[in-house]
């Protein structure tokens, strides 16, 4: 595995050539947005989704933050795209342009399903489901990762994006098909990132965001306190919401935060989860030993209007930090997930972030949270 953080910086102003998959909605769609509005005019940005109508409103939007580019968009189902197909749709989205034209050809492999949540492990018997969820989520990335890698072996600066999930790491009750998915997804580009040294490749989690995906989650998990977390995050309106964590990704490409193929976590201010501390349930876990500063406050949520309650939530979370890790500190648990820290994961450092994002001069440890 890459060993530094060194190289990883991604410079974004450039003429780019740029595919994103999910990108009719949810993280994929603001991500698409906010990413593409950096980029140098003779850029091409490629959408992939199955709802045409999702891709084309992504493309306006783009087309309104950044005139000066090509949005292709692509309507395909991904749990059954072949390579040709995969490797035609880069190719006509190329048109003539030469790969050497682009300063940097960056994929994000944002599609994800949450699969059958109503199910326990126990009963995940049927062998179709079980392929059609790997099929869109696991083997669809690796054979476009590979079709674009090969494409662009001439581009001097390649970055590979994979949207995880801390469901990759510890097991979420209902969750046994995305779990396992995002686990075998993970793995895929940490070899990618050991095999391949010149590319900068980002495991990014992007925290419990608002989405169509968390609720499907909240409402159809088998796991009542899973449904009961989600329930909690949408209720006080302390969930992330796309702006935010997308504000997050793009710091963190931009400042090289990561060391090629480890897991890189956002984050959740935790005031929110004190209702939760009792349930003892995995996430809680999580609060402990992921401390960093973070300026959520200051970014605009696109809530519309938001960001006046962000401070306090922050103030708030810090006065229950310091009671969790103590507890925390005194189970066996903690040790492994402390070995397990800091052998896979990289911890933001936050000194860029906190000049981008923070409004407010004083840091504030924040507690956090991941899904
Ligand atoms: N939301 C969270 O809290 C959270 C947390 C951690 C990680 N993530 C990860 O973030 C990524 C995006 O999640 P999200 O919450 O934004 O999900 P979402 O709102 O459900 O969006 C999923 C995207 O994937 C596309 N998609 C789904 N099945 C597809 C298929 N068969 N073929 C092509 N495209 C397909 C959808 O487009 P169409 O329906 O138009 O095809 C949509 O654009 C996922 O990888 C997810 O696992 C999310």
């Amino acid at each position: 595995m890459a060993s530094t953080t060194s190289g990883t910086k991604v410079d974004l102003d450039q003429v780019a050539y740029f595919l994103i998959t999910g990108a009719s909605r949810g993280i994929g769609q603001r991500m698409a947005i906010e990413t593409a509005r950096r980029f140098r005019a003779g850029s091409i940005v490629v959408l992939l989704a199955r709802s045409a109508s999702g891709l084309e409103s992504t493309r306006a939007e783009i087309l309104e933050v950044n005139p000066h580019i090509t949005v292709v968009t692509s309507s395909v189902d991904l749990s059954n795209a072949s390579r040709e197909l995969l490797e035609d749709i880069i190719g006509k989205s190329l048109g003539k342009k030469p790969v050497e034209s682009f300063g940097l050809a960056a994929i994000v492999h944002n599609v994800g399903t949450i699969g059958n949540v109503e199910r326990k492990a126990i009963d995940m018997a049927d062998r179709q489901e079980w392929e059609e969820y790997f099929a869109t989520n696991v083997i669809t990335v690796g054979v476009l990762n590979s079709c674009f890698l090969r494409r662009f072996g001439e581009c001097p600066r390649k970055l590979v994006v994979n949207i995880t999930s801390k469901a990759c790491l510890v097991p979420f009750k209902s969750m046994g098909f995305y779990c396992s998915g995002k686990a075998a997804r993970e793995m895929y580009f940490k070899v990618l990132a050991d095999e391949e040294p010149d590319l900068v490749v980002l495991n990014y989690s992007p925290g419990p965001v608002d989405t169509d995906m968390t609720v499907d989650i909240q409402g159809r998990s088998n796991a009542e306190e899973i449904r009961a977390y989600f329930k909690g995050l949408r209720d006080t309106t302390t969930m992330l919401t796309t702006h935010q964590t997308t504000a997050k990704f793009l710091s963190v490409l931009e400042a090289g935060q990561f060391k090629s193929g480890d897991h890189s976590r956002v984050t959740l201010p935790v005031l929110i989860t004190a209702g939760f501390m009792i349930l003892n349930f995995r996430w809680e876990v999580e609060i402990n030993i992921h401390t960093e500063r973070i300026a959520i406050q200051g970014v605009d949520d696109g809530r519309g209007g938001g960001g006046g309650g962000g401070a306090n939530r922050v103030a708030g979370v810090a006065a229950i930090d310091y009671s969790l890790e103590e507890s925390w500190e005194s189970t066996d648990e903690d040790e492994d997930d402390d070995e397990y820290d800091e052998d896979e994961e990289t911890e933001y450092d936050s000194e860029g972030d906190d000049e981008d994002l923070s409004t407010d001069d004083e840091l504030r440890r924040i507690s956090l949270v991941t899904f």
